[in-house]
């Protein structure tokens, strides 16, 4: 198979290394010579590092050096059977680079964008055959993460569709098929771990430690939401709120926090500029900061589990949700959280653990407390508790 890759950033030549190693035949292209060198030494070095932890030999790691080809013409692109478009996220830019490169491709060629925020339907648009377009999203650091969003537009054909699904499959990776809607499944879901963690910091309900520690003991997430925020940058962080906030026609179950943006404003952008809502060692570690006792553990205890237990809730929620407006199956929206951004179980399988009565409950607790949309309970999990339903029953 022959696979095309244009932007040789952290996202194509991430592609460009998990394509080569199943044996496609790759081009990455880049209209920055610099960017294309770069991509050649990080792979030079990614593979050298995994002979060195005998994950690969010196033949497989030359294997999928000679696969991959560095090209700076789109119009060497020209023989592949599917191309992935990992450049800049701007619908302008990208549509032109489209329509250019379906005058040299064959017929056939699936045109894929790897695109976090915009819209399928509006880059196809920019096709002359637009339904060979469709969105393959991979998550950062490609080679690691096991999931692909595969969101087809409304112009989709069924075969691109059905085609894009086996050849991921044969890249050894997991898809999840996503309805062509703001955020696709991660980047909606995932949205209250860090919005409701901040607006509980905002209500001066718990510091930043104190909220991450309690996601961590308690939920057993890899990085509390500040750690996972500072590590992410504040600025990128911020603009997929904000992008997701606009995209829902200022649904408030998005909103943005002031928090974070003064933080992005302020250049403190998490681990890459050295400060966040952490300090960083010129490692990229976390300068650990002091601990303030100021209760009991007692109570220390009860605070965690409610912070915890408002998180989980609410990204619970936000998961019904979207089962509820058909953005995917319920198999897919938890293996979208597992396998994408590490969550330690899919958050509808936590929902049945936790009982849907419970996840009711809590919502209705938050509505009542604050009476805000925000805190609006799903219909779906309001008619599960009714008719004593679970998912995947
Ligand atoms: P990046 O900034 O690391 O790389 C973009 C590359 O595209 C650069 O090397 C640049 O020289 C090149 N480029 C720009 N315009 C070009 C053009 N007209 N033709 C050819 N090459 C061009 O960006 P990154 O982070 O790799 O993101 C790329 C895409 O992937 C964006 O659409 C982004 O939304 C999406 N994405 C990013 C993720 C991330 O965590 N960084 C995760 C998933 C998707």
């Amino acid at each position: 198979m022959k696979v095309g890759i244009i932007g040789s950033g952290t996202m194509g030549s991430g592609i460009a290394q998990v394509t080569a190693t199943s044996g496609c035949q790759v081009k990455l292209y880049d209209t920055n010579q610099q960017a294309l060198d770069k991509a050649k030494v990080a792979l030079e070095n990614i593979l050298s590092r995994l002979v060195a932890k005998e994950r690969i030999d010196e033949s497989e790691k030359t294997r999928i050096q000679n696969n991959i080809s560095y090209v700076d013409t789109l119009k060497d692109l020209s023989d592949s059977d599917i191309t992935i478009e990992a450049i800049v996220e701007n619908l302008e830019i990208k549509k032109k680079v489209f329509s250019e490169l379906e005058t040299f491709v064959s017929d056939d060629c699936i045109i894929a964008s790897n695109t976090s925020s915009l819209s399928i339907a509006s880059i196809a648009a920019s096709l002359k055959k637009p339904e060979r377009c469709i969105g393959i999203h991979f998550f950062n650091p490609a080679p690691l993460m096991k999931l692909v969003e595969v969101i087809p537009a409304i112009q989709t054909s069924k075969e691109v569709l059905e085609m894009s699904t086996k050849i991921i499959t044969d890249w050894k990776k997991t898809v999840a098929v996503a309805k062509d809607t703001p955020g696709f499944i991660v980047n909606r879901v995932a949205r209250p771990f860090y919005g409701e963690a901040l607006r509980i910091y905002e209500e001066g309900i718990a510091d930043f430690v104190t909220i991450d520690n309690s996601l961590k003991t308690i939920g057993g997430f890899r990085m509390g939401p500040f750690e996972l925020m500072d590590f992410i940058g504040n600025d990128v962080n911020y603009t997929v709120t904000e992008t997701v906030f606009t995209a829902f026609y200022f649904d408030p179950r998005y909103k943005p926090a002031f928090t974070q943006k003064r933080f992005a404003e302020a250049g403190y952008l998490g681990r890459k500029s050295g400060k966040g809502y952490y300090n960083y060692d010129e490692k990229g570690a976390i300068v650990v900061p002091s601990s303030k006792v100021t209760q009991s553990a007692v109570e220390e205890s009860k605070l965690a589990q409610k912070i915890f237990d408002r998180v989980l809730v609410m990204l619970i929620n936000e998961a019904a949700d979207a089962l509820f407006m058909n953005v995917a199956s319920a198999e897919d929206i938890d293996n979208a959280m597992t396998k994408g951004v590490n969550y330690p179980k899919g958050l509808l399988a936590w929902a049945n653990e936790k009982g849907i009565d419970w996840c009711v409950s809590k919502m209705d607790e938050l509505y009542n407390e604050y009476h805000e949309d925000r805190y609006r309970c799903s219909p779906l999990l309001r008619r599960m508790s009714r008719e004593d339903l679970r998912f995947f029953d």
